[in-house]
């Protein structure tokens, strides 16, 4: 892509502290031209990387504080990772202050912090979601009725709450009976006219993130990625925010990518600018193929969390450019619809601490970190803390992705899965089945 507008920013810093971020900041800080990357709060491990300085202690979703330590280091760019510091209007205090930011405003994050709002856009757009309704605290029996309605007419239900919550307040129902019992506890305790549930049709089929890089406007996408949500292999157990991910997808072609991006993501565009709240950041269309196309299940406004970290270090040239160019509304006229990538796949397998995802038990030391790496995985740190006298302990709920490449799928699976299996510490949760839900091509390496 030759462009006027493509400019390599020097100096970026990423906001956040996970795994997400641990990712942005290598493959930017990895960048030719890039002098310097600063991630806040950052992380020890993150701190670690070459290139990179983290500022411990800053407190990510305030704008204040953020626009303070982006004059501090003279940021050309500044590039946000997690949904809180967006629904925050950290992005709306960078641009006031002049700093070009890459992440949405408040208002246009609003299609992650509000499920109803997605729908409403979505519908807007005629981009296709499944069917829903949005329902307020004191609407416990037109709740009911609706789960009813939608039970008559053959479809399973699931439950999702009106509002962030990484991925872990949905509720994909086994029965009418269950829903029925399970909608009022999404309406305990919230104001009679405050948004509290989503009652939405349950969709069949294998689930893809293609996200896109947007200035407003234009849309370049990324390769697109499977998220694995559930804690437990074979899809079962509890909704977690990502166990693992990879990418490329046999069943969503490029050429299926681009058809993604003309009837979700430039939609989505067109009815975000109509509303005077243009979308400018990561748009993630988080899909169900199903046997009809592919319906979207929820809009996020930032990079995937595993996804990024299988995504980018797929990317083949720089990102930098684009992401400053969007940051400023100027995405090159001439951009192809989608970032060129390297051949081969990537794998991630998160681990995960015991209590996840309820209350992660922290404190315990990991050890085989340097093996891992040693045999070639990415290991991007999200909730480790580093300890007295060297290594890093368990600090969160997801702990490490670790990430192999290969040739195609097999290759990676094999890669991730030993440098994974060289990891331990007290209570480490993790699945074995990531990327296996697609046949392994015959013949491929093992
Ligand atoms: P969400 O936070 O909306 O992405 O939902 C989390 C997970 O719940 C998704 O990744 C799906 O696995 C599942 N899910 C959400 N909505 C639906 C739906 N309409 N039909 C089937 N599964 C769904
Ligand atoms: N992995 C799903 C998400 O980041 O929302």
């Amino acid at each position: 892509m030759t462009s006027p507008t493509l400019v390599m920013p020097t100096r970026v810093l990423v906001v956040g502290g996970g795994g997400r971020e641990h990712a942005l900041a290598w493959k930017l800080a990895g960048e030719p031209g890039v002098n310097e990357v600063v991630v806040a709060p950052g992380s020890a491990a993150i701190a670690a990387e070459a290139r990179v300085r983290t500022l411990p202690g800053t407190d990510a979703t305030d704008p204040a504080a953020i626009v303070t330590a982006a004059r501090a280091m003279a940021a050309e760019l500044v590039v946000i990772g997690p949904e809180a510091p967006l629904a925050m209007g950290v992005a709306d205090g960078l641009a006031s202050a002049g700093i070009a930011v890459f992440g949405p405003t408040q208002a246009a994050a609003r299609l992650e912090t509000s499920k109803a709002f997605c729908h409403a856009v979505a519908e807007a757009a005629s981009v296709r979601m499944a069917r829903s309704r949005a329902f307020a605290g004191g609407e416990a029996a037109a709740a009911s009725a609706y789960v009813e309605e939608l039970g008559a007419d053959g479809v399973g239900i699931v439950l999702k709450a009106d509002g962030l919550a990484g991925g872990k307040g949905v509720i994909v129902t086994e029965s009418i009976d269950q829903a029925l019992e399970l909608a009022p506890s999404f309406l305990a305790g919230r104001a009679a006219d405050a948004p509290a549930l989503v009652v939405e049709e349950r969709l069949e089929g294998r689930e893809a993130s293609v996200i896109a890089i947007c200035d407003g406007t234009r849309a370049v996408a990324l390769p697109a990625a499977r998220d694995h949500k559930r804690l437990c292999d074979g899809d079962r157990g509890p909704n977690t925010g990502g166990m693992g991910a990879y990418s490329p997808l046999a069943d969503l072609d490029d050429a299926a990518v681009e058809a993604v991006l003309d009837t979700v993501h430039r939609p989505i565009l067109a009815e975000m600018a109509r509303r005077g709240t243009p979308f400018r950041g990561f748009l993630y269309a988080g899909l169900m193929l199903t046997a009809d196309g592919p319906a979207v299940l929820e809009c996020n406004v930032r990079l995937g969390d595993p996804e990024a970290q299988v995504i980018l270090p797929r990317v083949a040239g720089a990102i930098g450019p684009l992401l400053l160019a969007a940051a400023r509304g100027r995405l090159p006229e001439d951009a192809p619809p989608l970032i060129g990538t390297l051949p081969g796949a990537a794998l991630g397998i998160v681990l995960a601490a015991a209590g996840y995802p309820g209350s992660p038990k922290r404190g315990h030391p990991i050890s085989g970190l340097e093996d891992a790496v040693a045999a070639g995985a990415l290991v991007f740190h999200a909730g480790t803390i580093g300890r007295p006298g060297g290594g890093y302990g368990t600090n969160g709920g997801r702990v490490l992705t670790v990430v192999g490449q290969g040739s195609g799928l097999a290759e990676a699976r094999a890669a991730a899965e030993q440098a994974a299996d060289a990891i331990a510490w007290d209570g480490l949760q993790r699945r074995h089945d990531i990327g296996l839900d697609q046949p392994i091509p015959a013949g491929a390496a093992r």
